[in-house]
């Protein structure tokens, strides 16, 4: 059995994965307005990617005999200056995300509940990659600059972005 503490510090994972997710949508919204379909694109998938972590989180607390509680998301930030931007928001998201997960798996190890620290460890390996995938996108939009033929080919590349097979998301 999950010790309540576990419970509550899960719970509030699920809320950030529902917020990340939710961020990710409002900046699709924004390439969508901005006539950038397939940086939209590539934030769709990864809104959706977002909902899966918080299914992963949802299913082990059930699973644990735990109960998951649902907490409010506040409103995501909606407008950028540029593409840049966003991705740099995107960014210091993850890094967020990482923060929690590693807060977490920390008190897994102080509460000696091993199969929460198993569980975590996927994360710990995604944390690495939405990381390196932000930090790639960040690198190739300040090479594009203001460049609008340059940016228009990453949109294109953006938008060649497909969702990863079920589980691996
Ligand atoms: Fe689920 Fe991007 O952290």
């Amino acid at each position: 059995m999950l010790s309540q503490k576990l419970q509550d510090a899960i719970n509030s994972q699920i809320n950030l994965e529902m917020a990340s997710s939710y961020a990710y949508l409002a900046m699709a919204a924004h390439f969508e307005a901005n006539s950038l379909p397939g940086m939209a694109n590539w934030m769709r998938i990864q809104a959706n990617e977002e909902t899966s972590h918080a299914m992963k989180l949802f299913d082990y607390l059930c699973e644990r005999g735990g109960k998951v509680v649902l907490k409010p998301i506040a409103e995501p930030r909606h407008d950028y200056e540029t593409p840049l931007a966003v991705f740099e928001d995107a960014l210091h998201h993850e890094q967020t995300v990482t923060a929690s997960i590693n807060t977490l798996y920390g008190l897994a190890q102080a509460e000696i509940d091993y199969p929460t620290q198993v569980m975590l460890q996927w994360f710990i390996n995604e944390q690495v990659e939405e990381e390196a995938n932000a930090t790639t996108a960040i690198d190739q939009l300040k090479m594009a600059a203001n460049n609008p033929s340059a940016i228009l080919m990453l949109d294109q590349m953006f938008g060649a972005r497909v969702p990863e097979a079920a589980g691996a998301e």
